[in-house]
């Protein structure tokens, strides 16, 4: 039986539901692109878990079904990105792998990426394993003209634009501050090139607006799309659209996804994980309410292994401090109510680390909450010390 659930990667095309205004626009900023030359840069921005990564890889599978001649390419950065220079070998090494791999592409086209890619990232078609454990680095120039060259051969084959994805652009940020411009001011001159590579990044909310000398020409730079948690019909699209396209033998019945919902608040990465198990336990027939309650317990514990208690391992002592207090607390917390006088500029660092860790939120101004109420059951629990 193939299960379509699976929270640890992005969802498959054909099992994608929901979000038909964003695919809507998304198709018309494709045309756009291939229309005028001018890529229409898109920028997928939400919390975590709430389904960036299966957007931008949604709109690979819809530029390769669409009557646009595009191909498509897409990497995620590495948490372990040092630098601007390994991230543009990263990324001219996936976009020549995928273009090489593409669907439908005639040999001619391959044979010239192959041979560009030879030349240009010494990445012979018999090069072993490469000895070195650092991702090498180019210089950001080489970025600039690698895209051009490698357009010089999309343009012969008739290609009206490049879809390319860059996911979790917010470890470049880390990494780098300023980095994120440089690459914007490549992208930006290579329509004087006749480049029509339509970016589509996916970052946290606050990429653009937390650095203020950021948001205006990022801002401009790209379409944002924000994405959000699903509502409670949508989180029923999300449990039933999957089912389906995967031809499964199996009835949700409303009251049982209504009670998926409550639980996961609508947050894709824990509906699918609740549906994974529910499903790889019914196999075939109907998944009520009482299936799930009888379940609920196995589901929670499976959810601490793999994921609260690794959540737990990455932060400090001090910050686990911070979480329980905020444990204690209603849903949305003030800085000042976590902390004395004394230690508020400890407490306001721990949250700031925290934020990045993905384990509290920021709601606005001096205001938190933790990530999920799901994680808030768990430190209540006294199983997390
Ligand atoms: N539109 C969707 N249709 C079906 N399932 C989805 C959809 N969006 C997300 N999911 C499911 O939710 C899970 C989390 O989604 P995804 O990995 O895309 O989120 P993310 O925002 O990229 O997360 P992260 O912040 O960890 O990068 C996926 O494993 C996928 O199964
Ligand atoms: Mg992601």
């Amino acid at each position: 039986m193939l299960n379509p659930f699976n929270p640890k990667y992005p969802i498959r095309p054909e099992f994608f539901a929901n979000r038909q205004n964003e695919l809507e626009r998304f198709r018309r900023d494709l045309r756009r692109t291939a229309d005028s030359k001018l890529p229409e840069n898109i920028a997928v921005l939400g919390d975590w878990g709430v389904g960036k990564s299966s957007l931008a890889y949604k709109f690979m599978d819809i530029a390769a079904k669409s009557n646009v001649k595009a191909l498509s390419s897409g990497f995620g950065v590495p948490r372990t990105v040092k630098d601007v220079g390994e991230f543009c070998y990263l990324l001219l090494y996936k976009l020549n792998q995928d273009l090489i791999t593409s669907k439908g592409i005639s040999s001619r086209l391959k044979d010239e990426l192959l041979s560009w890619r030879t030349d240009q990232l010494k990445l012979g078609p018999f090069t072993m394993q490469r000895n070195e454990k650092e991702t090498p680095k180019i210089p950001i120039t080489q970025l600039h003209s690698g895209l051009i060259d490698m357009w010089a051969s999309l343009h012969r084959e008739g290609v009206e634009a490049v879809v390319l994805v860059v996911d979790d652009l917010h470890h470049l940020l880390q990494a780098v501050k300023g980095g994120i411009l440089d690459v914007r001011s490549i992208f930006q001159d290579l329509p004087r090139y006749n480049c029509n590579y339509q970016l589509v990044i996916t970052g946290y909310k606050g990429l653009f607006s937390e650095i203020r000398e950021m948001a205006e020409p990022m801002g401009r730079f790209f379409n944002t799309y924000e994405i959000k948690e699903f509502n409670k019909n949508e989180a029923k699209e999300l449990i039933n659209t999957p089912i389906h396209a995967a031809g499964l033998d199996i009835k949700v019945t409303e009251d049982a996804s209504d009670f998926v919902y409550e639980k996961t608040k609508g947050n894709p990465y824990f509906v699918s994980f609740f549906m994974q198990m529910l499903v790889e336990e019914r196999k075939k027939g109907v998944i009520d309410i009482q299936f799930i309650k009888d379940r609920v317990s196995k589901i929670m514990s499976e959810l601490e292994r793999e994921k609260f208690e690794k959540d737990i391992g990455i932060a400090s002592e001090f910050e686990r401090r911070v979480l329980k207090k905020m444990m204690s607390k209603q849903e949305i917390v003030r800085l000042k109510d976590l902390c004395g006088k004394k230690d508020k500029t400890k407490v306001a660092k721990a949250l700031n680390r925290l934020v990045e860790k993905n384990l509290v939120i920021k709601v606005n101004r001096g205001e938190y909450k933790l990530y999920h109420p799901l994680f808030k059951e768990y430190l209540s629990s006294g199983r997390f010390k």
